[in-house]
């Protein structure tokens, strides 16, 4: 997790444009921050760091040209000030997002130093200034530490006495942001968006040099120079800013008006190549965790209605029990918004191996699960900041529902099915449509248990609508599958427990019906009204494509009911963005 971020140029104002850069990337971890300046005046390091949430701090900084920051999300170490990044061993300062796996035994070696945290990423530290005072320049010494880390990293590091910054990669985002006096780089572009569109992406175990508005690339292993093609990214900063929203998840919510229609944009040759994937395999797997787990599950119905294939779907954490099973005949479907999930990226960097074949689906062009895939599909939803994924989710569902129809060479069927689908979702997101579910969240607030239940491939969606409430109003929501209420989980029922009930057909709403004479107050999604509804949250009737309209009054409920407790649903406690560690 937590995002890094770092400029080398010619404004003495580094510092505040650093601090400015890391609000943009708080989603990536806001347990603590820090920022550190080389000093204008004589070079030394100026180094700032707190706990807390970045967003509203507000600091003066010394005169420098150079400074790297950090946005935590702790892995070793609790969330203290001590632990908090940067990390400053002799005359090295570093900033780190990732796991240093084997950092204790490489901490009992290093006797001379005392550690004053109980990070991982200090022991970097003190290996590279080991290294240094062994006589190493600052890139063999970063080279020397980087291969005895095991695990994923991604560092910036100043050394003292030496202009420009030097940073690693091997597991963990860095991008290079090319600005006109200035360098720039973070582990994600919205850091310095409003200074530049042209990046260079830092592929695994790269190492750049930046000083100034020069950039020198190096294989991190060998030290050999790498060549780096400028790349104009097309987001546009607007896109990657709250606006008039008070909060990225609502903003998020209501761009599903559009992202599900943009998912249509798909190259039909890519779709095919894709396909060609999974047609040629015996044997495919969906890959995915959280979320994009319950999208790709949601998908399975999709395929198994659509096309008649069955596909596994293994959250990513649960797959080294069947890894066994793959082999060159295989076909991996990666789903992950971000591209960088650690758990993803393990599964398939070892299935690589064994010769599967990888199909991978991300928002973000420049992930490592993008790079790695045989054949990347975009879902194109444009920058997702909130933690909870919303518009990503649907987007995934959209081009997997796409991609079923392609399995049958009816790309076309499936782009009407979804066009209607972007349409009446569209119609159906307007301000009197929130605030009816805002006025739902104040009836059920106050209960500490909600239910939530779906068939077929509303089941994922009943599972996904238990993490959005989890997650960002910490009220215990739980999903099951509809038929399996009365198999156990009905005993949980109490006079007024509220259930949401997915779907209108007969099965379900007569589950629901069961569910209300133990009391429960039902409130149902769906096309069509029921009596056996309370309340009632409509969504259009989409043809097979039923999931993606139905989470939607979820997430809007999920963000009230936050609001509602006096949370913050862009930040939710314990969480980040985008899990980069295991
Ligand atoms: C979504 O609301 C969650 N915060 C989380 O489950 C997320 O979907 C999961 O971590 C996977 O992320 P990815 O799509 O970036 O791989
Ligand atoms: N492992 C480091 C720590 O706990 C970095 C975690 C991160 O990526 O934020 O401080």
């Amino acid at each position: 997790m937590c995002g890094i971020f770092a400029i080398s140029g010619d404004s003495p104002k580094a510092g505040a444009s650093v601090l400015k850069g890391l609000k943009k990337l708080e989603y990536r971890g806001y347990d603590s921050w820090g920022v550190c300046v080389r000093e204008s005046k004589d070079g030394t390091v100026f180094i700032d760091k707190e706990i807390g949430k970045i967003s509203t701090v507000r600091r003066n900084f010394p005169d420098g040209c150079e400074a790297i920051g950090h946005s935590r999300w702790a892995t070793h170490g609790g969330v203290t000030k001590a632990n908090a990044h940067p990390h400053q061993v002799g005359k090295v300062t570093l900033v780190h997002n990732g796991i240093f796996e084997n950092y204790i035994t490489h901490k009992k070696t290093l006797k001379t130093y005392k550690f004053l945290s109980e990070t991982d990423t200090e022991v970097i530290a003190a290996m590279i200034d080991n290294f240094l005072h062994q006589g190493s320049t600052p890139d063999q010494a970063i080279r020397k530490a980087a291969t005895q880390i095991e695990g994923r990293f991604a560092i910036l590091v100043m050394v003292e006495g030496i202009s420009g910054i030097y940073a690693a990669r091997r597991g963990s985002p860095l991008i290079v942001g090319r600005g006109s006096n200035q360098t720039f780089v973070a582990s994600d572009i919205p850091a310095f968006l409003e200074q530049t569109n042209v990046v260079n992406y830092l592929d695994d175990n790269e190492m750049v040099y930046v000083c100034g508005k020069n950039a020198q690339f190096s294989d991190l292993r060998t030290g050999d120079p790498v060549q780096k093609r400028n790349i104009e990214v097309p987001w546009k900063i607007e896109e990657a800013e709250k606006g008039e929203w008070s909060h990225f998840m609502i903003k998020e919510i209501f761009e599903q008006k559009e992202t599900i229609a943009r998912v249509l944009k798909q190259e039909d040759e890519k779709l095919l190549q894709a396909m060609k994937l999974l047609q040629e395999s015996n044997g495919a797997y969906f890959i995915a965790c959280g979320t994009a787990h319950k999208a790709a599950m949601a998908a399975e119905y999709f395929f198994a209605d659509i096309s008649g294939r069955k596909i596994n779907v293994v959250p990513a954490s649960e797959m080294p029990s069947f890894e066994r099973f793959v082999n060159p005949k295989t076909a991996i479907i990666a789903v992950s918004q971000s591209g960088e999930t650690a758990d993803v990226l393990e599964i398939l960097e070892r299935s690589k191996k064994k010769g599967a074949k990888i199909i991978g689906l991300t928002n973000v062009l420049s992930s490592s699960i993008a790079r790695m895939a045989h054949v990347h599909l975009s879902i194109n939803a444009g920058p997702e900041k909130a933690v909870a994924s919303t518009k990503a989710a649907t987007a995934q569902m959209a081009l997997l529902f796409l991609l079923a129809f392609t399995d049958v060479n009816k790309i076309n069927i499936g782009r009407q099915i979804l066009w209607a689908t972007a349409s009446s979702i569209n119609d159906m997101l307007n301000p009197r449509y929130e605030s009816w579910i805002r006025s739902v969240a104040e009836r059920i607030v106050d209960h500490p248990n909600l239910f939530i239940i779906g068939r077929k491939s509303l089941y994922p969606m009943a599972l996904e609508s238990a993490i959005k409430i989890q997650e960002v109003s910490y009220i215990h929501a739980q999903g099951f599958a509809a038929g399996e209420l009365k198999h156990g989980p009905i005993a949980l029922i109490e006079k007024g427990t509220p259930c949401i009930v997915l779907g209108d057909d007969q099965e379900t709403v007569s589950n629901a019906t069961e569910l209300k004479s133990r009391g429960a107050k039902i409130i149902g999604v769906s096309a069509t009204k029921q009596d056996v509804f309370d309340e009632w949250l409509r969504v259009p009737d989409c043809n097979g494509a039923q999931a993606i309209a139905s989470i939607i009054p979820v997430q809007i409920l999920a963000y009230h009911l936050a609001l509602l407790k006096g949370l913050d649903p862009d930040m939710p406690r314990n969480l980040a963005k985008s899990v980069t560690v295991k």
